[in-house]
């Protein structure tokens, strides 16, 4: 056992730094009054560092034989401040801790916290692995975040302390500790790059080969961390194709359990988690734990518990098939691994999470800018596009209040059906034989921007560049090419097909005036072969064909910065940390029925923003209830509006109704795109669900009611129970004006503790209320 506790304690927060303000539970907008150099701090006797946050402690230690060991990750009211003697620590009898001592036991070294009643003990077994970043080597007592191979042969590793530096990235205090292994030129330096006022820590590691020759890495993870012992649950997301962002919830027992993707596309999972104790981690109340990976290729995320109750939870690139030589004077650097901590339930880590999407991995440009509301045609004329049915489109689109007009499939060369064309991203003559000039230049007379759909990591077999070059796509020699939707995956980790992509989709922007970009990926990965390299660069292909992506779109975002990008995988399959740092929005799911949309985005929500989160309005009805078209709009109004439709086959009266959702939403779009999410009601609980968004600054908020169905008034638990709607996230003390579907003037203590009637009825019946501070007199 790594750690043990001899007595439980409580620590006061009193002599933690003045400066430090915790997140306001009831999830408020995040302050930043934080002293940098007062976050990350150097202690001595022994030494080790301290990292506070607004609520959360972590803290390393440097034991004997310089080994840096994790030694506790939680909330600052109960961190054992064991780095630092003569602290005052609130035992429930009110002891104080008067020394630290390390020393060197009979089973290795050990620190001792005691004063004359009281001992606290953290010890390491001679050759343990718990560390701060544990490696394969000595006893085998957690996942590790590095294994390698020397030249020799020799597969075990030693990591121990070298040196560290508190320095700033961004304006953002951030640890490095660099670790050597004694015997090989192999040096490891750990990054935690801390946002305290979002209780956020990133972290990665870079291995450097200082030797002469390779070392083979089969494991590189990007950080680990290690929970107190505890009963815990683990939260995750999980779907498939049209049902993405399903929330499970598990216990977690000793064991492993991992999240993971194996063939890139990731409608299964994304990479995102939230550990609670098993009796917390409710809406509001419990503390969470949550996370998420900055990597859009294979990615892992390990859970294990320990028979004592600590929990690791460890994240990085998914090695499986996958190794990295490193070449000597090489680096490897992995992606950020993000580790959260909220004291106040799921509205807290998803506040969290969903602030430090916006504020600080949305790529500057576009962070601060509100989403348009879009039209895409693909639901309406599917592959059969021409300019007269698109523009007949595009103008109802801009009577209805549309503000960006996006073609989807079909208009580049021989793309008939998805049988054909993926891969010649070049304007298909027989659809439209001047180009898309003079489409886009009447499009955009009518006052809209012009947006188009690409796949460009594909190839269908059928399509000039297949022909042209068969080897571009990924495969093996003797193994059958496993096609899906009539298409191959390119080879993006080759040079000549980034090159290729990089020149087709610099024309297609240079010819054209396209302002955004839908960028599609149908298919996972099959037969990921790549005979053309050496051998022993062939199982990097997937590290490599990630890195070109990113590159490939950082070099068209830098030549062409006006673009916004929106990711789409079949839906919801890419959705993770490190595309969000490239793609400005995320085409949810194929999934456009608002009855499954609800469900659907009620999952998104926990882990990533309503901005992010764009949602049509179509014809489909996939449980066949009719829904009305205002009901598709309060759905799709709660995330980023778009419409899918046929609006030439809309009345008249459907499209002013149109038009005055359109307008409603401009309305209220800034609180729903950058507020505060509370999700009142989950659709999974009962007939009912509701959505709370409260604008930063709190003086406005917006409310969603969705009726599901309408269950006889009493005849089950949730009809009796949920009478009313209690709102969240309001100044007790302000009076509020509510207007939209219900209209009036209530304190917010009012709305928050008895709450507001829940006023609709019938079947898939909705209403939005809209909510606004009044001036206190
Ligand atoms: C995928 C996307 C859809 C649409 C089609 C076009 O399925 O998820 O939104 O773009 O491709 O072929």
């Amino acid at each position: 056992m790594k750690y043990r506790l001899v007595f439980l304690v409580t620590i006061t927060v009193a002599f933690y730094s003045v400066n430090l303000r915790a997140v306001q539970s009831g999830a408020s907008e995040p302050r930043t009054t934080f002293k940098q150099t007062e976050v990350i701090t150097k202690t001595t006797n022994p030494f080790g560092w301290k990292i506070e946050t607004a609520s959360s402690v972590y803290q390393i230690a440097l034991a004997q034989d310089n080994i840096v060991v994790p030694v506790y990750y939680g909330p600052r009211g109960q961190a054992l401040d064991i780095l630092k003697p003569g602290v005052k620590v609130d035992t429930r009898a009110g002891d104080t801790i008067q020394e630290v001592h390390l020393y060197q036991g009979q089973h290795g070294p050990f620190l001792e916290l005691h004063n004359d009643r009281i001992k606290v003990y953290l010890d390491f077994k001679v050759g343990s692995t718990i560390r701060e970043v544990p490696f394969r080597g000595g006893f085998v007592e957690q996942t590790p975040a590095v294994e390698v191979v020397f030249p020799d042969g020799t597969r075990d590793c030693e990591l121990v302390y070298a040196s560290s530096e508190i320095f700033e990235i961004d304006g953002f205090p951030c640890l490095r500790i660099d670790l050597k292994d004694p015997a090989y030129g192999l040096f490891v330096s750990s990054y935690i790059r801390v946002i305290p006022e979002l209780d956020i820590l990133e972290k990665w590691i870079v291995l450097t080969n200082k030797g002469t020759e390779p070392i083979r890495i089969e494991n590189a993870q990007s950080g680990s961390v290690w929970l107190p012992p505890d009963e815990y649950d683990l939260l995750h997301l999980c779907g498939k194709w049209g049902h993405e962002f399903m929330l499970q919830r598990t216990r977690l027992t000793p064991g492993v359990k991992t999240i993971q993707v194996r063939g890139f596309v990731a409608n299964e999972t994304p990479p995102w988690f939230a550990v609670t104790p098993a009796d917390q981690g409710s809406e509001t109340q419990g503390a969470v734990w949550f996370g998420g990976l900055h990597w859009s290729g294979n990615w892992r995320l390990d859970f294990e518990k320990n028979f004592n109750g600590n929990v690791q939870i460890i994240g990085g690139i998914n090695f499986w098939d996958t190794t990295w030589q490193l070449k000597s004077k090489e680096q490897f650097s992995t992606p950020k691994m993000v580790f959260g901590f909220a004291p106040d339930g799921m509205t807290g880590a998803s506040t969290r999470m969903h602030t430090y999407i916006r504020r600080h991995v949305l790529r500057p440009k576009f962070r601060n800018t509100l989403r348009p509301v879009l039209y895409n045609s693909w639901y309406a004329t599917t592959f059969y596009v021409n300019e007269e049915q698109q523009l007949a489109l595009a103008r109802i689109a801009k009577e209805i209040g549309v503000e960006l007009f996006v073609i989807d499939d079909g208009w580049f060369k021989g793309r008939v059906n998805d049988h054909a064309g993926l891969g010649d991203w070049t304007v298909d003559k027989k659809k439209f034989p001047n180009g898309l000039k003079p489409l886009i230049k009447k499009i955009n007379d009518l006052g809209l921007d012009f947006g188009i759909w690409v796949e460009p990591e594909m190839v269908n077999p059928d399509s000039d560049l297949y022909r042209a070059h068969p080897e571009w796509a990924l495969h093996y020699p003797k193994r059958t090419p496993h096609q899906l939707r009539h298409q191959l995956v390119l080879n993006l980790a080759r040079q000549d097909v980034y090159d290729y992509l990089l020149e087709s989709l610099t024309t297609l922007l240079r010819e054209n005036n396209i302002r955004f970009i839908k960028w599609d990926r149908n298919r996972p990965l099959s037969e990921p072969g790549w005979p053309d390299a050496p051998r022993s660069m062939q199982r990097e292909v997937r590290i490599r064909f990630i890195h070109n992506l990113y590159r490939l779109i950082d070099e068209l975002r830098a030549r062409f910065p006006e673009v916004l990008f929106e990711t789409c995988s079949s839906g919801g399959g890419r959705n993770d940390l490190g595309i969000f740092s490239r793609m400005d929005q995320v085409w949810t799911s194929d999934n456009t029925d608002p009855v499954g949309r609800i469900m659907i985005q009620h999952g998104f929500l926990h882990a990533f923003p309503a901005k992010l989160m764009v949602s049509w309005i179509t014809h489909e009805d996939w449980h066949n209830v009719r829904p009305s078209l205002r009901f598709r709009f309060h759905v799709s109004m709660s995330g980023v509006l778009g419409i899918g439709a046929d609006l030439t086959t809309w009345s008249q009266q459907q499209r002013d109704l149109a038009a005055e959702m359109i307008a409603q939403y401009k309305q209220i779009r800034p609180v729903v795109q950058e507020g505060i999410c509370h999700r009142l009601h989950s659709p999974f609980e009962s007939n009912r669900a509701a959505l709370e968004y409260v604008s930063p600054d709190g003086s406005q908020a917006v409310v969603f009611l969705y009726n599901l169905w309408e269950t006889l008034g009493g005849s089950t638990s949730s009809a009796r129970a949920s009478g009313t709607l209690h709102l969240r996230g309001l100044d007790p003390d302000a009076n509020y004006s509510l207007t939209g579907d219900w209209q009036g003037t209530v304190d917010g203590r009012t709305l928050m503790n008895i709450g507001l009637p829940w006023f609709i009825r019938g079947n898939f019946n909705s209403a939005i209320v809209m909510l606004k501070r009044q001036t206190k007199q």
